[in-house]
This record gives C-alpha cells, sequence and structure tokens, in this order.
C-alpha cells in the first residue's frame, strides 16, 4: 500500500503478514476479534432493524479455536518485539482469559489488566444481565527479566498528582474521530493516546497486527511514534490511510491532538481576577471567593464542577499564583458579612462562594498561562489543570 515514511500499512493476513516482518519493534497494541458475533446479529429497536454483526472475521469459535488462533499471532508478535518490550491486547470476556492463557504460556510477564470504563456505554439489550459497560486491555512485557519502560511521572501528572489506577474512564470514539469513514469496533484515540505515552519514548515503533482503522498509528503519528499497521480488509486500510490524510495538514493534526489530549476526568482549576490588593489578601487568608450567581443570588453549578481541585488567582492576567484546594469539588456559601470579618469589602452581592486553599504551598507553572487572550479575562472560569501545568 502507499506509505508515509512514518506509517506503514500491509494488507493481508496477520499471521502471513508477522512472520515476514524484520524490524524490531518497540510496542504492540492488538485488538483482535472477539469472537462476538453470531452471524445472526440483526435486532429490531423501536420499528428499526439494526446490526449488531461486526464481520467474519469476529465469529464465534470453540474456545480451542480461540486459544489456537491467540497463540498463533502472539507467538509472532513475540519474535517482532525487542526484548525490553511491551504488548497491550484488548477483549472482553468472550476472548481474554484466552489471551491471558497465551500470554503466560509464552513466556510474557503480565504487568496490568486496564478496565476501560465507557463513561456513555449502549444499552445492553437484555434484561438479564448487567449493561456492559467496560473493556479490559492486558498489558504484558516480553521477557520475565528485562526491564520494561513505563512513565509513571507522565501518568501521575496525569492523573492530577496520584499513582494512575488501572480502571480509565473514556467515552467511546466520538464522531470526530469519524469523519473519514467509519469501523464497526474503532477504538478512541483518548485511550491510545494514554496507552502510547504510558509506554513509549518519541521516535519508537509501534506495531498493530489488526489495525482495522489505524487509530492505533493515527495516534502514534500525532505524538511522534513509526507506526506499522496489517488488516485482512483492503477497506479498513484505506480508511486507515484516509485518517492519516487528514492528519497531513497540521492545523487538522493539531485539532484533533487537543480533543485527544483532553481527560473527561481531568481536575479542573478555578480562575478568577482580583484587584492586586485583594489578590494579595486572598493569598494571605488562604480564600478566594466569587459572587454566588447572578444579581438575584442564585448559585449555578455546572456539570464537572466536582472535579474542581485548584485556584488559580490573577490580576488582569499578570501576576498569576496556582494553589490547590483544601478539598476538592467544595465549596461555602458565606454572606458578604462573614467575608468582612475575615477583613474582605466584597461590594456586589449578599452572598459569595468561598473556596479554601493551600496557601502554603504555590504550584509552580510548566505553561504560559495565556489568560489575556479571549474576551471575558476578567470573569471566572473553569479550565482544565493541564492548561497550565503541560504535560508534554
Ligand atoms: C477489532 S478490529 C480493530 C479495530 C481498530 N482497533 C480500530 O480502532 O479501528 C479487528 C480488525 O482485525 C482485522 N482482522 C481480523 N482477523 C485478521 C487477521 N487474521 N489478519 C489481519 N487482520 C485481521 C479485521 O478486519 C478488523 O478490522
Amino acid at each position: 500500500m502507499e506509505q508515509f515514511q512514518d506509517f506503514s500499512l500491509f494488507h493481508g493476513d496477520s499471521m502471513e503478514v508477522l512472520a515476514n516482518i524484520e524490524e524490531k519493534v518497540d510496542m504492540i497494541f492488538a485488538d483482535p476479534p472477539y469472537f462476538l458475533s453470531s452471524g445472526n446479529g440483526t435486532v429490531k429497536i423501536n420499528g428499526r432493524y439494526i446490526n449488531f454483526d461486526k464481520g467474519k472475521w469476529d465469529r464465534q469459535r470453540s474456545k480451542e479455536e480461540i486459544y489456537e488462533f491467540n497463540k498463533h499471532w502472539l507467538s509472532l508478535c513475540r519474535e517482532c518485539l525487542k526484548d525490553s518490550g511491551t504488548i497491550w491486547v484488548c477483549g472482553t470476556y468472550h476472548n481474554i482469559f484466552e489471551v491471558v492463557e497465551c500470554l503466560k504460556d509464552l513466556g510474557f510477564k503480565i504487568l496490568n489488566m486496564i478496565v476501560w470504563q465507557k463513561s456513555d456505554p449502549p444499552k445492553t439489550l437484555t434484561d438479564q444481565r448487567f449493561n456492559f459497560s467496560a473493556e479490559y486491555i492486558i498489558w504484558a512485557r516480553k521477557c520475565e527479566k528485562v526491564p520494561h519502560f513505563f512513565n509513571y511521572e507522565l501518568m501521575e501528572h496525569m492523573n492530577n498528582g496520584i499513582h494512575m489506577p488501572d480502571v480509565w474512564k473514556l467515552p467511546a470514539p466520538c464522531h470526530w474521530e469519524k469523519t473519514c469513514g467509519k469501523h464497526p469496533t474503532q477504538k478512541p484515540l483518548r485511550l491510545l493516546y494514554r496507552i502510547i505515552l504510558a509506554t513509549t519514548h518519541e521516535g519508537d515503533t509501534i506495531l498493530d497486527p489488526f489495525a482495522g482503522s489505524c487509530t492505533t498509528g493515527i495516534a502514534a503519528n500525532l505524538l511522534g511514534r513509526k507506526f506499522i499497521g496489517i488488516d485482512q480488509d483492503e477497506k479498513y486500510l484505506q480508511l486507515g490511510m484516509r485518517r492519516r490524510e487528514e492528519i497531513y495538514n497540521p492545523d487538522v493534526a493539531q485539532k484533533i491532538f487537543e480533543r485527544m489530549s483532553e481527560n473527561p476526568e481531568e481536575v479542573q482549576v478555578i480562575v478568577n481576577h482580583a484587584r492586586p490588593e485583594l489578590l494579595k489578601l486572598m493569598i494571605e487568608k488562604g480564600i478566594c471567593y466569587l459572587r454566588a450567581g447572578d444579581s438575584k443570588g442564585s448559585v449555578l453549578v455546572t456539570p464537572g464542577f466536582e472535579r474542581t481541585g485548584y485556584v488559580l488567582l490573577h490580576s488582569g492576567g499578570q501576576d498569576c499564583h496556582l494553589f490547590k484546594l483544601k478539598r476538592k469539588g467544595c465549596f461555602q456559601i458565606w454572606t458578604k458579612e462573614s467575608l468582612e470579618e475575615q477583613g474582605f469589602h466584597p461590594e456586589h452581592a449578599s452572598y459569595y462562594q468561598v473556596f479554601h486553599f493551600d496557601n502554603s504551598k504555590e504550584i509552580p507553572f510548566s505553561r504560559e498561562p495565556r489568560l489575556l487572550q479571549g474576551l471575558n479575562t476578567y470573569r471566572s472560569k473553569i479550565r482544565p489543570l493541564s492548561d497550565f501545568i503541560g504535560i508534554r
């Protein structure tokens, strides 16, 4: 197939193609068939027939056949992987136990089983079970004794200073990931973004033996990694190539990068302007206050407010200070008089939202806050923490 330098696609059965790949890669991400489709996946919902069959490649097989299939491609992948390399394999209960068994039988060391908790799961078509809302991704290293790469600091940073857990709440692929066409089992770029940042360096090579629409390749290239993808269905590889061509345009690449790097669970920052004297007093007291709502005094608490963990104080975009709230997602309602008792002179309302922050430890910035951009510099805003302490 046509190639970009950092994006190589191979059309064919992975069992054959993998055997001919000479390059040793740093990481493998594999989203193999889960063997979910019964071949008769049409269901009538609200008068409409919906086809749940993913294709022939996903048809149900016996436990033994699933084991043999997985053992075959996993052993070929092992040959392509550097000794320090790691592999990620996706699944559900339909295939994941056989995958783990094969990995262990082949000498891989299991490192984690990530639970991808879907924040917006589709409704399961039965009332006889719980709603399916998760997929599992096994992470294993090739050799028991050879150390692997894990970017602990970056993951901790992306998780707001706490060791990143193995349960990740992320949405399914969104419309902005499907502008070039659809794959029935497309993975979200946000998932690959985290996996690639956690386990590879810039310039590394990533292989995906079941590439589909090449989500792995798009995330890899946007993060400066090289990609090798294999799929037996040419139409999916063509979709992958269209996605690659789409990010050849730097403006489109930038937009997709920004969305891919958004973390829907990220801690938020209250960004508040105050006159220089007031700013000084707020820092001295460890108190930031905002007028509680509009002139009628109502408080509007928007979804996501519970993720507010920091306050950034500034004076007209200058003299910026970032602090951690004493209790994430919490504020008190104070009267004007209560604030006056603390030495403040609020003038605009009877009630205020009060945030207590840890004034003993200012948080250093690693990104320019750019508070003068936009019209609403003087209004309080909620922005993600990564706007101020960047991850790159
Ligand atoms: C679960 S999908 C991968 C979707 C992909 N992660 C994405 O985001 O678009 C599995 C893909 O593997 C391909 N496939 C299945 N069996 C294969 C085989 N033996 N060799 C190569 N490709 C295969 C299918 O055509 C399908 O596109």
